[in-house]
């Protein structure tokens, strides 16, 4: 059995963006220096000195952006763009500038959006006056991207997951601290209302120890882009997961089979299970199917802790029920993503705009690695049938 051990390292990590102390700075992180002139009183501090004393974006100015892919989540993003009073919306990127200049058309949305297709990408990245870039392609290509657009001297607001390989997660973040930029991995559960007010009153000591964590995630449509144990699917639980457990796991196990004909037919697997041991002795139980029949269905189902449980039920689409001589009818359940976290969408993308003026990042680069470190685990643990061990020897 490969033992592997990342706590340590993981553990000097944990503050993240907005760090606030003498060794953070040593490290090449943001600190805080108290100085009215500038625009924020945060500023990079490295090895070679003061960075970028101005990097961040005046409270009033207009924050100028170009999106890249509008696929279903890029139109997502594109329509909150539209309606956010700070943004200004330059330009779009997509491999299909007919489907782009279409979408635009239909919504009867203003012609000084430019639309281009790839072969522009870097007349876009050199347009000075863009100061920050949503990517929202296909996975395969955010960390190329947002290393491009970093270096480019642009903040990034990049679609989950930053890579499915640990290694190029941390490079991106690498860069971006280099380039003194605010890049933010689209973790949009951490803006649901029901989950940050589970995570809030958990924090605030509500439920004592945390004993357990049940979540449960049925996708719909079903998809077929990405391999069952991808990032690109567990993602968001496990980043919560640890976020509610504030760490990694020592032990991770996985089972996972194939119920769906067409996963099946890819060698695929679509049924998931999870279970997450953590130092506190707190248990996530992460329970993944790839398609739901009833509707989208994410729910933050149970967290148990000594003194009660907390729960976030499946919502839907009106809370007005029908009582007829059949019984109880009751509203529809979500469709997809796009209405099941219409309000996290929007208040992810204030929260990048925030970061950008100086505000603290809430969503740091230790999730991302933490995601990519859990996801190679629960991979091994799958492949082998063992239980994986992160962080002390079996
Ligand atoms: N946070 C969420 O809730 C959520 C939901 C869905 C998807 N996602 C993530 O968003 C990403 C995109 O997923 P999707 O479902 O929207 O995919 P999609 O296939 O629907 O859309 C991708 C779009 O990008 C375009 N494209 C491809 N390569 C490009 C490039 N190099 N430059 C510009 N455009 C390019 C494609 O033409 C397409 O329109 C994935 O990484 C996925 O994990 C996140």
């Amino acid at each position: 059995m490969k033992v592997t051990k990342y706590y340590c390292v993981l553990a000097s990590l944990e503050h993240g963006n907005g760090a606030k102390t003498g060794s953070d700075a040593a490290r090449g992180r943001l600190a805080r220096i108290d100085t009215p002139t500038y625009t924020s009183n945060v500023c990079q501090i490295t090895s070679r000195g003061l960075l970028n004393k101005d990097i961040h974006i005046k409270m009033s100015e207009k924050v100028t952006v170009a999106i890249f892919g509008l696929g279903r989540i890029g139109q997502i993003h594109l329509w909150n763009l539209l309606s956010n009073n700070q943004i200004r919306l330059k330009w779009i990127v997509e491999a299909n500038t007919e489907h782009a200049t279409f979408l635009l058309e239909e919504r009867r949305v203003s012609r000084d959006i430019k639309v281009c297709g790839l072969s522009d990408l870097q007349t876009v990245l050199d347009d000075n006056s863009v100061q920050a870039v949503l990517i929202c392609t296909p996975t395969d290509t955010h960390a190329s991207l947002t290393i491009r657009a970093l270096e480019a001297g642009k903040n990034v607001f990049c679609e989950k997951p930053l890579s499915e390989d640990t290694e190029e997660i941390r490079k991106c973040y690498d860069v971006a601290e280099q380039h003194g930029k605010v890049l933010m991995c689209a973790f949009n559960r951490h803006f649901d209302p029901a989950i940050r007010d589970i995570y809030q009153r958990v924090q605030k000591g509500e439920l004592g120890k945390l004993h357990v964590i049940k979540c449960t995630f049925r996708d719909r449509p079903l998809w077929l882009g990405a391999h069952g144990l991808s990032q690109t699917f567990l993602v968001h639980d496990i980043d919560l997961s640890c976020w509610f457990a504030q760490g990694l796991p020592e032990t991770v196990v996985c089972q996972a089979s194939s119920n769906i004909k067409e996963v099946g037919e890819k060698n695929d697997v679509d049924t998931v299970a999870v279970i997450l041991r953590f130092p506190s002795g707190t248990l996530a139980i992460i329970d993944f199917c790839r398609y739901s029949s009833y509707g989208y269905d994410v729910r933050w189902r149970y967290v148990y802790g000594e003194k009660g449980v907390l729960m976030a039920d499946i919502p839907q689409t009106s809370t007005v029920k029908a009582l007829t001589r059949e019984g109880r009818r009751e509203a529809p359940f979500c469709e997809t993503f796009s209405d099941r976290f219409e309000e996290a969408y929007r208040a992810e993308l204030d929260h990048f705009i925030k970061a950008m003026q100086g505000h603290p990042m809430e969503v740091k680069r230790i999730y991302s690695e933490r995601v990519g470190i859990v996801t190679d685990a629960i991979n091994e643990s799958y492949r082998t049938g063992q239980v994986v061990y992160l962080n002390r020897e079996k």
